[in-house]
């Protein structure tokens, strides 16, 4: 291998120091959450319950840039600027012309992007003079995330992990109490929600859904509790754009211009991260790379899922949110890649993905865990189980041009590590994993059970 430069790395004070609200590029992207129970659009007293003021604010502000706060700047320091690699082994062993790059989140202290986001809600819920954030974890990614940035601004942290990762990562849960974290795990019984699930079902696996109606319910009963949320939102997706602005400056210092953008979905918050500086761009321009979401055959809420007003949760006690969903009851198959177990989509996303500005597709778990294999041996980094759907995808699309010839750049976002997801890896390498893909026609018959039951919003 000739010598050449494999990672490309900033110093701190190129730390962005505004994050990019796509919100004013998107003409129409602004679709009212409405109140779970008058079905009008919710207003600042609504979510007050729950968020703080900034958040509200941010949450549906037309300024196209917001500042970051010099507090949150110096913890991002902790971690950030992250690498930016030149996958030059995985090229090599694909025998492609395709330039490969990625975006390595997971060098910060939960071990994935997670963290982009928890500084900043702990930091304006504790200027708020909250006292505790409850919240939900699938991968055990976000709850991790959240326990570290609460211990940084001395407030507590209650999280509910759903069962199936719960059960299968016990180190997630010794790792967000290491950080000061309480974690239950969800359905419990310490809340409504919780209870009417362990009854219908005492051995349910639980569901992202699931666990923010625990949070949320606990939350909306403490005034000094609040709840936050690790995706979907508009402000969870504008503090991970600090991940594309790095992306693009790190591109445009070695020259390179991106054909691809690949990241994979659970609430979209990585993949906003990564793409909505370049989307900025490219809606500027009129020319830019292609964007393409990259999601779990078993909870493909783009691609299967209607384009509807639904709830954020099991139980209904979130503002219904218009995007794309699989049903609030939906509970997808317990797959690995925890993270991507949830029935809707962020509504920005969905409404990118409903104005053909971005593109999507779903893999299956077995030719995911491959892709993270060949990942590995070849760049020396176990990815988490979620990014590999995204490495997948580049993959395809990198053999793809060793058939046409094609040079093209490939940029994603590693965007968490899989130290602590390595009993998957453990199946997938002993034969035993299974593609919980249920046959096409019994996942549309399930989804299809769910969408009859969407909530009915006034016309
Ligand atoms: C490592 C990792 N990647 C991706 C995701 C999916 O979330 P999002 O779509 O918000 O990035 C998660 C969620 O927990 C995660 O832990």
């Amino acid at each position: 291998m000739p010598a050449q430069q494999t990672k490309f790395l900033l110093s701190e004070d190129a730390i962005p120091t505004h994050w990019v609200n796509m919100n004013p590029d998107i003409p129409g992207a602004q679709i009212p959450p409405l109140n779970p129970q008058t079905r009008e659009p919710v207003g600042p007293a609504d979510l007050g319950a729950i968020f703080p003021m900034e958040l509200i604010l941010q949450e549906v502000s037309p300024e196209p840039l917001i500042e970051i706060p010099e507090a949150v700047r110096e913890a991002y320091k902790l971690w950030r600027p992250t690498p930016l690699y030149r996958a030059r082994r995985l090229e090599e062993a694909l025998g492609t012309p395709a330039r490969i790059y990625y975006k390595y989140e997971g060098v910060s202290p939960a071990g994935s992007h997670k963290p982009n986001t928890a500084v900043p809600q702990a930091y304006y819920n504790a200027r708020a003079g909250i006292r505790k954030l409850t919240t939900e974890t699938g991968a055990g990614q976000w709850g991790t995330a959240l326990s570290f940035a609460c211990a940084q601004f001395g407030i507590d942290c209650e999280i509910w992990q759903v069962r199936a990762s719960y059960d299968a990562k016990p180190y997630r849960k010794i790792m967000m109490e290491v950080f000061g974290g309480t974690v239950h795990p969800s359905p419990s019984d310490l809340t409504e929600a919780g209870r009417a699930m362990l009854a219908l079902d005492a051995d349910s696996p639980g569901s992202l859904g699931l666990a923010i109606s625990e949070a949320v319910e606990v939350a909306a009963q403490d005034p000094t509790a609040n709840y936050a949320l690790g995706s979907v939102l508009n402000h969870v997706l504008l503090h991970q754009t600090v991940i594309g602005e790095e992306a693009l400056l790190q591109l445009a210092k070695i020259g390179e211009s991106v054909d691809l953008i690949v990241g994979c979905t659970g609430g979209g918050s990585n993949f906003g991260g990564l793409t909505f500086p370049f989307l900025r761009e490219k809606l500027a321009s009129g020319a830019g790379p292609v964007i393409r979401a990259v999601e779990p055959a078993s909870c493909p809420s783009l691609t299967q899922g209607t384009y509807a007003y639904d709830f954020g949760d099991v139980a209904g006690l979130t503002p219904m949110l218009k995007m794309h969903t699989l049903g609030h009851d939906f509970i997808p198959d317990p797959i690995h890649a925890g993270g991507l177990r949830y029935h809707g989509m962020s509504p920005l996303i969905s409404h990118l993905y409903e104005e053909n500005l971005i593109e999507a597709v779903a893999k299956t778990q077995k030719d995911c865990f491959a892709a993270g294999v060949l990942f590995a041996r070849t760049e020396g980094i176990v990815p988490a189980p979620e990014p590999t759907h995204a490495l997948a995808a580049a993959v395809d699309e990198a053999i793809a041009c060793t058939q046409t010839g094609e040079e093209k750049v490939i940029l994603t976002a590693l965007c968490g590590h899989g130290h602590l997801d390595l009993p998957a890896y453990d199946a997938y390498l002993r034969g035993d994993l299974v593609d919980h893909t249920w046959a096409d026609s019994e996942l549309q018959e399930a989804v299809a059970r769910a969408l009859t039951r969407l909530p009915v919003v006034p016309a």
